[in-house]
């Protein structure tokens, strides 16, 4: 019925050895890459291409290039689209947009015989005509980005690329995952080709996951390209020469977005109205979760149990593949009690997520593998046949996700998961991974679609998790009504927040891979994705204690943490990777930071909305805030937690100390002594094994709550704002249910908070802006000033707070205040009602 077609080359040998499970030392096995790069040969870029003829149309300009048609379309007035397309070719409707329609605002077209003009109320966009290139430029006239016209933009054979002008300060950020250990991509070939890259290294040019988007920012002003092809694509970005850099793709239309900062966070909103924003994340999907490729049903249980007994906060077990049986999709072990497993998890309060593999099971006896072969909905070879290829549960087929209705029943296959208890979905192997591939994954002639819409794998290769992702996430929408989804994926396109998180795949336990993740992650913040996180203490091997400590303390503050470890099969050290297992000292340090997550809570789900709102990332790297501060475009191991906090952890093995950035234009507080810096400096902080140096930029209100063991283990009854202000601070604070799509009806609480602080005076305003939330349980705020002088008195209005003998009377009473003089803070405890200005004298 079905023959292979292939045999296995060295790569796929590697891999089969993974599925054996025999006791490989990672270290040995090869990072699995693609086929070699496809060169761009620039000898070839002869025939330039010049304009023939312009026509204005109503949303841009096309011009006639004798064998090709340039397209400029006018998006908004600092979005446009540039495609170059082969007279005839028509692209193909584009998996990246979330918005397609955007009604084009008001444009002027200009002719002259040298060049055609473009002006938008934000842009001026010059079309060269002899030979074609295009330049933007901001309203007055500044160049924002060019063609360099040397080599222009076009195709070279079948391989459409583009060149642009460079100057040796311009940085580079975004490109979605990338390894090595720097923030600025400045120098880097990068490439565009999702592979099962299991322990990779800073060395690794293709990861999990492609974003063929890109921010330049240089005169301390930013733009963003999204290449939107799906074909595997290359970033040489000015590694060749300071003068230019350039990408192409193996095949495929040329086809760009250019979007106008000139602030990064414009970029990135920008960016995010085109590809879509990611949803409010889940409350619960925000607490800490505990993994392991081959836990049993007892260890799941145990290891829950051990998180509540040793107070350590946790909201989520994941389910590896050992719970399917034979590894077949949507299905229960029938020897091992995983099911029961779940049952005890649930009970206990918690959530779980379980995984879930594209592959299917050739056999008969699979029902979800006869479904799809009725249905044909499965990806083909060339002759019509179902392509087979070996995964976890040996030969299996693939689900064709190009197709409406194979996403449709994919997601309908999901009951068995959501029946038994699971709250959400984790993809997993969707480069796809095939174990016996060429180059570990599908040969490139292997088709999807049908008609008009077909593709070849090499084609679809990089679109395969983002089709699975909305698959999984529409899974939710059938099941889960109204619930909000959380979907993980190993595997992205541009636009792929729009269904899911991201986690960076298979990193080992080493500190390069400590060191690696904050720029990774930084990177991938800018590229439109705020949901990321990394395997807490690596994923393959094991970690020792001094690293785990300081990787739990990065850990709890990434927006998605997971403490994830290998089988014990491929790992010399058979010792589990949780937080108890590295003595007690580990334990309390992984216990504190885990609890500051909890604490921040607020915070973190509200730079969540934020992310929805207006694409900002959770884990910034400086430069995002600070981009008018040069010193912050290199810095690759600091990251703005949300908007106020900055970590600078230690990933550097024995250091117990460590220089830290303060950029310029904030005042900086040290979160764990008080201390106060001028921002523009660089200092040296103590960081013994229990300390990652943490800084509140000054200035600021940061919402915090108590601890709690699991994220909806109290309803939120009060509030603290953790304030350090010497002018003023401002904050918009929402709060919703957390957990459904009510808010869009409305249902959520939007308060601004104001502190200003003058003339030896200080004012607390909250001002309620949106009041729909009508299960909101919150009854009052600790206002909790920092640096604080004792006051003389505390009114709200003109009613006096009575001072509390202790910070626990306080708590007990709204209306009362304690000031702690050891520590110069001063707590107020005021009711959510209070809608009088707190002045503090
Ligand atoms: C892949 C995943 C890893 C998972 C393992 C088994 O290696 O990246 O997270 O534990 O497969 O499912």
């Amino acid at each position: 019925m079905f023959k292979k077609r292939f045999v296995r080359n060295t790569f796929s040998v590697m891999a089969a050895a993974t599925v054996a499970l025999t006791a490989v030392a990672p270290s040995a096995a090869a990072v699995t890459q693609p086929e070699p790069d496809t060169e761009l040969n620039k000898e070839n870029i002869k025939q330039p291409l010049s304009v023939k003829s312009a026509k204005k149309l109503k949303d841009g300009v096309r011009f006639d290039l004798g064998t090709h048609t340039a397209t400029i379309s006018i998006f908004a007035g600092d979005l446009a689209k540039v495609s170059l397309l082969q007279k005839g070719e028509k692209e193909r409707p584009s998996r990246a947009l979330a918005k397609k329609d955007w009604g084009t605002p008001s444009f002027k077209a200009i002719d002259t015989p040298l060049k055609y003009i473009i002006k938008t109320d934000e842009l001026i966009i010059e079309v060269k005509k002899d030979t074609f290139g295009v330049k933007f430029m901001d309203k007055a006239g500044n160049v924002i980005n060019e063609d360099y016209m040397k080599y222009g933009s076009g195709y070279e054979n079948d391989k459409p690329f583009v060149f642009k002008k460079t100057q040796k300060d311009e940085a580079f950020y975004g490109f979605g995952e990338q390894a090595g250990l720097n923030l600025n991509q400045r120098g880097h070939e990068i490439g565009m080709w999702n592979t099962d890259a299991y322990a990779y290294n800073k060395d690794t040019k293709y990861l999990y996951t492609s974003i063929p988007f890109f921010m330049g920012l240089k005169n301390d002003k930013a733009y963003g390209i999204l290449f939107d092809n799906t074909n595997r694509s290359y970033f040489n970005m000015a590694q060749e020469s300071d003068d230019y850099y350039y990408f192409y793709a193996n095949d495929g239309s040329l086809t760009y977005y250019f979007m106008n900062g000139p602030e990064i966070s414009d970029v990135l909103d920008r960016y995010t109205d085109l590809t879509g924003k990611a949803e409010k994340p889940a409350a619960w999907s925000l607490g800490f979760h505990q993994s392991k490729w081959g836990y049993t049903p007892e260890e799941i249980v145990n290891v829950a149990k051990t998180y509540k007994e040793k107070n350590i906060p946790l909201d989520t077990m994941h389910f590896d593949i050992d719970y399917m049986d034979g590894y077949r999709v949507f299905t229960w072990n029938k020897e091992q009690d995983y099911l029961g497993a779940l049952k005890q998890v649930k009970d206990m309060g918690l959530n779980a997520i379980a995984i879930n593999d594209p592959a299917v099971k050739v056999d008969e006896n699979n029902i979800t593998y006869k479904e799809g072969t009725e249905k044909d909905y499965w990806a083909k070879n060339p002759d019509g046949t179902n392509f087979v290829g070996e995964v976890w549960p040996g030969d299996s087929v693939f689900p064709d996700f190009s197709k409406p209705e194979v996403r449709d029943w994919w997601a309908k296959k999901h009951n068995t998961l959501f029946d038994a208890g699971i709250d959400g979905i984790w993809n997993d192997m969707n480069e796809p991974a095939v174990f016996d591939g060429p180059y570990h994954t599908m040969p490139l002639d292997v088709e999807f679609g049908e008609g008009a819409n077909k593709m070849k794998h090499t084609e679809y290769h990089n679109l395969y998790g983002h089709d699975e992702a909305e698959a999984t996430y529409n899974a939710f929408k059938l099941y889960k009504d109204n619930q909000r989804p959380f979907v993980l994926t190993r595997d992205m396109y541009a636009g792929t927040q729009r269904y899911a998180a991201l986690w960076t795949g298979d990193n080992v336990s080493n500190w390069e891979h400590l060191q690696m993740s904050i720029p990774m992650n930084a990177n991938v913040g800018l590229s439109g994705v705020a949901f990321v996180g990394n395997d807490i203490g690596g994923f393959a091997q094991r970690p020792t204690a001094e690293l785990f400590a300081r990787w739990i303390q990065v850990g709890a503050l990434l927006p998605f943490a997971r403490d994830h470890y290998d089988s014990d099969a491929k790992s010399e050290v058979k010792v589990g990777q949780e937080p108890w297992q590295y003595g007690q000292q580990v334990e309390d340090i992984s216990r504190k930071y885990i609890e500051l997550r909890y604490q921040l809570l607020p915070y973190l789900y509200n730079a969540f909305v934020k992310a929805s709102e207006n694409g900002a990332p959770v884990q910034q790297p400086l430069v995002y805030q600070f981009q008018d501060d040069e010193n912050t475009y290199d810095i690759s191991d600091q990251f703005m937690f949300g908007d106020n906090l900055m970590a600078a952890p230690v990933v550097e093995e024995g250091q117990t100390s460590r220089q830290v950035y303060l950029p310029k234009g904030e005042n900086w507080v040290d979160y764990w002594t008080g201390k106060e810096y001028k921002g523009g400096q660089t200092i040296t902080r103590q960081a013994d094994l229990e300390t990652m140096p943490l800084f509140v930029k000054k200035n600021t209100i940061t919402p915090m709550r108590e601890v709690q063991q699991q994220t909806d283990e109290k309803p939120l009854t009060n509030l603290v704002l953790d304030t350090y202000v010497d002018r003023e601070a401002t904050y918009t604070f929402t709060e919703d249910d957390g957990a459904t799509y009510d808010y869009k009806d409305g249902e959520f609480n939007e308060t601004i908070f104001t502190v200003k602080k003058k003339l030896g005076k200080i004012e607390f305003k909250q001002e309620k802006t949106v009041e729909g939330y009508e299960d909101s349980k919150l009854a009052s705020y600790t206002l909790k000033l920092n640096g604080a002088a004792a006051p003389r008195s505390v009114k709200g209005g003109s009613m006096k707070y009575a001072a509390a003998k202790s910070l626990a009377d306080m708590n007990e009473e709204a209306g009362t205040y304690f000031y702690d003089k050891n520590t110069k803070k001063l707590y107020v405890h005021i009711p959510v009602d209070e809608d009088q200005k707190v002045t503090i004298k």
